[in-house]
């Protein structure tokens, strides 16, 4: 805790969403962004203060360690943001469904009647059985619960209650399921597990209007018209913000993963500062860092699959992500993928990686898993061994944050400025 002074609150939503800049432009500068050593929401100081007046730090120990902390951001931090949950092709007819994890919940997802996609709790109005095995997936017409039958349309009402009359006994359509407020951007699936939404997840997604989705690339790529080929879940004994943090940063990309450094020029990933001491994104970020004639994320930067995502050239890309809770959404020419992490508990977290090809690719004749998922397999493996070692790390007595790279950790700083904005609202 310390003092500090006031400067531009504009400076949190300023260096909000980076990976937002770096795909709207190749560079990209940040005035003010070196000349602001601390930061304000709304005319107040945060208390925690990771910006300091030559560099900023992550957070305070107790951040990633306690339990109480971790209650907190179950409200302030969890049910305050849009969060990735499925794909429409994992939903693509009437009745099929798969359920998901949002944060701490189980949601299940389909799409109704009416070819809408809907997001329920999965949580009886009984006695509050889950009504869907976990990441179960299937086709229904109703959802059926288990333990007394209890049933549910598609549109969440309750159909049927065994032995228990509507209106007489109860009133059935004050006990349908409970709905999670549900966007899909271009084929993706977002839901808000909060109350009602602060923000239009178009908001979210361009850091408040500030970095303007480009819709003409992203209707050109069409990232509704892929399915999922593969997905790996994985629990690491992790805090949620470690993973954040490691999948923010490429500081460690040299040393920890050397696949990325055959097909990726790491200097794209990288600040600089311009002549007046401002942040300047660099490398064409359209690449998402690929070395010239490199053509796509792969082992050895051959394409990995022979149809196309959309328009898009070889060696060329577009990225979306939340910088909080972290999901990333990179596409390149042949394949797309998303990384999210999901916070079990204080010190554990499950993170999720889905791999999608065009919808029409053929598996055997037009790619082969094994290749498409080889790159960002090995990168995750390292990442494992990377976040549960700091996990433990920053568990000690003797863990003091410290510097870290303005230029190379940069992204790191906006999301835990946004994070601590969340929780000190
Ligand atoms: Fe679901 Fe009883 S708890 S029917
Ligand atoms: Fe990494």
């Amino acid at each position: 805790m310390g003092s500090v002074d006031p400067v531009a609150p504009e400076l949190v939503a300023k260096i909000f969403s980076a990976l937002y800049v770096r795909q709207q432009a190749s560079r990209v500068q940040w005035k003010n962004a070196q000349c602001n050593p601390y930061c304000v929401v709304e005319e107040r100081p945060l208390s925690v203060v990771v910006r300091h007046p030559n560099y900023f730090t992550s957070l305070p120990g107790e951040y990633y360690t306690s339990p109480q902390i971790f209650e907190q951001e179950k409200e302030k931090v969890f049910k305050r943001k849009w969060l990735y949950v499925a794909h429409v092709s994992q939903v693509r007819e009437p009745g099929d469904y798969v359920t998901v994890r949002a944060a701490l919940e189980s949601l299940i997802v389909t799409r109704d009647r009416n070819g809408a996609v809907r997001a329920y709790f999965n949580v009886c109005r009984h006695r509050g059985s889950q009504i869907c095995d976990e990441l179960s997936t299937g086709k229904a017409k109703a959802f059926v619960c288990p333990y007394h039958r209890w049933s549910y349309g598609l549109d969440g009402s309750l159909l049927a209650a065994p032995a228990m009359r509507n209106g007489e006994d109860f009133d059935y359509p004050e006990f349908g399921l409970q709905e999670a407020h549900c966007e899909v951007f271009y084929g993706s699936i977002y839901v808000w597990l909060g109350k009602e939404p602060e923000m239009s997840l178009r908001d979210q997604l361009s850091g408040g209007g500030m970095f303007p989705i480009n819709d003409e690339k992203l209707s050109s790529i069409e990232p509704e018209r892929v399915k999922m080929i593969h997905e790996n879940r994985h629990i690491a004994k992790a805090n949620w913000k470690i993973v954040m943090e490691n999948n923010i940063e490429c500081y460690h990309c040299a040393s920890g993963h050397p696949d990325i450094a055959v097909v990726a020029d790491l200097e794209n990933f990288y600040y600089e500062r311009g002549d007046d001491g401002e942040l300047v994104a660099c490398g064409v970020d359209s690449s998402f860092g690929l070395k010239e004639d490199v053509k796509t994320y792969s082992m050895d930067g051959e394409r990995v699959c022979k149809k196309r995502l959309g328009n898009l050239a070889d060696g060329d890309s577009f990225v979306w992500a939340d910088m909080v809770m972290w999901s990333s959404h990179p596409h390149f020419c042949d394949y797309s993928q998303k990384m999210i992490v999901h916070p079990i508990s204080v010190d554990t977290s499950e993170i999720v990686l889905q791999w999608f090809v065009h919808e029409d690719a053929v598996e055997g004749v037009d790619y082969e898993v094994k290749d498409v998922i080889a790159l960002f397999s090995a990168v995750a493996e390292q990442d494992y061994v990377f976040v549960e070692r700091q996990q433990r790390g920053v568990s000690s007595d003797r863990y003091i944050p410290g510097p870290n790279h303005s230029l190379r950790e940069t992204d790191m700083e906006a999301a835990l400025l946004d994070y601590i904005k969340l929780m000190e609202a």
